[in-house]
């Protein structure tokens, strides 16, 4: 071994020492004394007392409310009242941790009843845009008592009811009294997930589900199919995952599987969205959809490869009306993804059939007014099924006429401002991802404040970041110099804090009035799945995700990172408890660690 490394092993080893006696003194102390509470997305208002009362799984129980309009029928509640009730008392059978109460000495709480108090509790019902999720939880003696409208306020506060509840340092299931007054911020609050880069498997898909209501997220938004593969069975195109998936039946989603995800989704009040992006991003559909892709040419003759949709086919809109008929009756949201973005010119450039038509439409040489052609009549066909549709930004920039109720998604990191400004004064709702695509890895801090630079700054890029090429792209793309050390700082091991970037992102804080800003509905992370699979796509998104989670649903004002780290931490070590494996944010334990069971 080299005499340097050898040094340098052994100061590391002396600082390991060192910082892990301290950091066990310390936090060891403090977690046994103090709040174990931490409340993660952090609501909009509550009050906690220092009076305390004890749960014991023999006493305890979750019931309806004699006036609440839901009642033992209502099959979401019961099933959520037996998901929370283990949460919270898990922990005795699986640990033996904990002491059961005791009748004399403890004040005890035996009862959290939930009252739905409109007349429909929306219980057999799917949320929505419109969903009002709040609530409010009183916890006192002899019983706590949340109160919502609906079901899905009332979903929202069990989450909270059970993060309330903690051990104390007898191992007692303890809560403190506490009252509660939430509402989110943002009625959009989603996650993308991609399986045609590769194919998640339906457990990893429900498993993110589950993780997702525990931060209070409530749009799923299904990347269902891309170029790479074609998963989705359709049974009016059963070519299409038949010759385009990876796999015809091992990497497929069947009917009952897709039917599955969305009642899972739906029990814990997560709306499924469906994209089915095209013209572009399309290649898996041409294998088993003959003639829906344009022939690409290469001279004055077929190449032998496709390129985006084929607009210019009166079969391409035939096959759109009916498959788009299945997917708005397979999906119950209110919403379809229709994508849009990325689409490549040079194959339709190369075929003479679309230069033909260009020429009869009156298009020139604006390849980009085709493919508004195309998804103008596209979006007319999913507009007679009688859904609303969301679109990535293109769509709009293009000068699409798009119906009142289109969402716009902003992704680009160029220009996010403008962007924002643009689509919400042209009157149309949008949501952010742009600071929030997950799948990249940037070990360390937030891109976004290149943005805030004057144009004359330069921007030295030095962060660990094994993507520094696409990030150098994204500095000069909006207008600033560069210089580059990353490759070349050869001390640096360490993984970092890159949650903090995107927390502190947020979606309103462009320049825009008020009214433009209240149509920014929310925003999601992106998970996209070139280099993400079952193996490592939990641990990649929780709890940077949680990062999100919080600034989407918290007060405005929410946004110091020192408090938001502690209450982080601990809520990280909650979801390793619940069974998630979210990955470390820094040097520190859980009381229960992750075993991989
Ligand atoms: C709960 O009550 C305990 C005991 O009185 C107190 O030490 C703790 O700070 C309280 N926790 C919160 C979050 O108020
Ligand atoms: C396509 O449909 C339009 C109107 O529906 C019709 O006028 C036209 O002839 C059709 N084109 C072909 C090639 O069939
Ligand atoms: C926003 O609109 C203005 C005025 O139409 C245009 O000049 C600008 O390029 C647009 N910005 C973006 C990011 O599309
Ligand atoms: C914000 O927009 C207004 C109106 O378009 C403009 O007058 C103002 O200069 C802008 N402010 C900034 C900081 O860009």
């Amino acid at each position: 071994m080299h005499a340097q490394t050898l040094l340098s092993c052994g100061l590391l080893l002396f600082l390991v020492t060192v910082s892990n006696g301290w950091l066990f003194s310390h936090f060891g102390k403090k977690y046994q004394e103090t709040d174990d509470v931490s409340l993660w997305p952090l609501p909009q208002k509550y009050q906690t007392t220092t009076t305390t009362f004890k749960l014991g799984a023999s006493s305890f129980q979750i019931v309806h409310a004699k006036d609440s309009s839901a009642g033992p029928s209502c099959s979401l509640l019961q099933n959520a009242f037996r998901r929370y009730f283990n949460y919270i008392f898990d922990n005795v059978k699986k640990h033996r941790a904990n002491r059961d109460v005791d009748q004399e000495s403890d004040l005890q709480l035996t009862e959290l009843q939930v009252q739905i108090t409109s007349p429909d509790s929306e219980c057999d019902g799917y949320p929505s845009l419109k969903t009002d999720e709040s609530y409010r939880l009183s916890v006192d003696q002899p019983t706590a008592v949340l109160k919502a409208s609906n079901v899905w306020g009332a979903l929202r506060g069990l989450e909270t009811f059970s993060q309330l509840v903690y051990e104390d340092n007898n191992g007692a299931v303890t809560i403190n009294k506490t009252d509660v007054s939430d509402f989110p911020r943002f009625a959009y609050r989603g996650i993308l997930l991609d399986t045609s880069r590769h194919f998640l498997p339906l457990k990893v898909i429900l498993a993110n589900l589950e993780a997702m209501a525990i931060n209070k997220f409530n749009v799923f938004h299904w990347h269902i199919v891309d170029d790479h593969s074609f998963p989705f069975f359709s049974r009016t195109f059963p070519d299409l995952s038949q010759r385009g998936a990876y796999h015809p039946y091992t990497h497929v989603y069947t009917p009952a599987d897709v039917k599955m995800v969305i009642e899972f989704a739906r029990l814990r009040g997560i709306r499924v969205i469906a994209e089915f992006d095209t013209p572009g991003h399309t290649q898996s559909w041409g294998k088993g959809q003959a003639n829906l892709l344009t022939p690409c040419y290469s001279g004055s003759t077929p190449s032998g490869t496709f390129g985006p949709v084929n607009p210019i086919l009166n079969s391409t809109y035939d096959f759109m009306t009916s498959f788009f008929k299945e997917i708005s009756e397979v999906f119950p949201d209110a919403y379809i993804h229709l994508g849009g973005d990325e689409v490549d010119f040079s194959c339709w450039k190369s075929n003479p059939d679309i230069q033909k038509f260009m020429v009869e439409q009156g298009f020139g040489q604006d390849y980009s007014k085709l493919e508004s052609y195309y998804i103008q009549r596209l979006l007319d066909i999913v507009k007679a099924t009688n859904k609303g549709y969301l679109v990535w930004q293109e769509v709009f920039d293009n000068g699409v006429k798009l119906k009142a109720d289109t969402v716009v998604e902003v992704w680009m990191n160029n220009k996010v401002d403008q962007e924002l400004q643009n689509v919400t004064k042209a009157g149309f709702s949008t949501i952010l991802s742009a600071p929030w695509y997950l799948d990249y890895i940037s070990y360390g801090q937030d891109w976004q404040k290149y943005y805030k630079l004057n144009a004359d700054t330069q921007v030295h890029v030095w962060k660990e970041n094994p993507d520094y090429k696409h990030e150098m792209a994204k500095i000069t793309a909006a207008g600033f110099h560069t210089l580059l050390s990353t490759p070349w700082y050869l001390n640096r091991i360490s993984y970092g804090q890159d949650w903090q970037g995107v927390y502190k992102a947020d979606p309103q804080s462009f320049n825009g009035t008020a009214e433009q800003k209240k149509l920014v509905i929310g925003g999601e992370a992106c998970l996209w799945g070139e280099y993400v699979d079952a193996t490592n796509l939990t641990p990649r998104l929780w709890p940077r995700a949680s990062a999100v989670a919080e600034r989407l649903w918290s007060d405005e004002s929410v946004k110091d990172v020192e408090s938001a780290y502690t209450r982080l931490v601990k809520h990280r070590c909650r979801m390793l408890r619940r069974g998630i494996p979210a990955e470390p944010l820094f040097v520190g334990f859980c009381p229960y660690e992750y075993d991989g069971l």
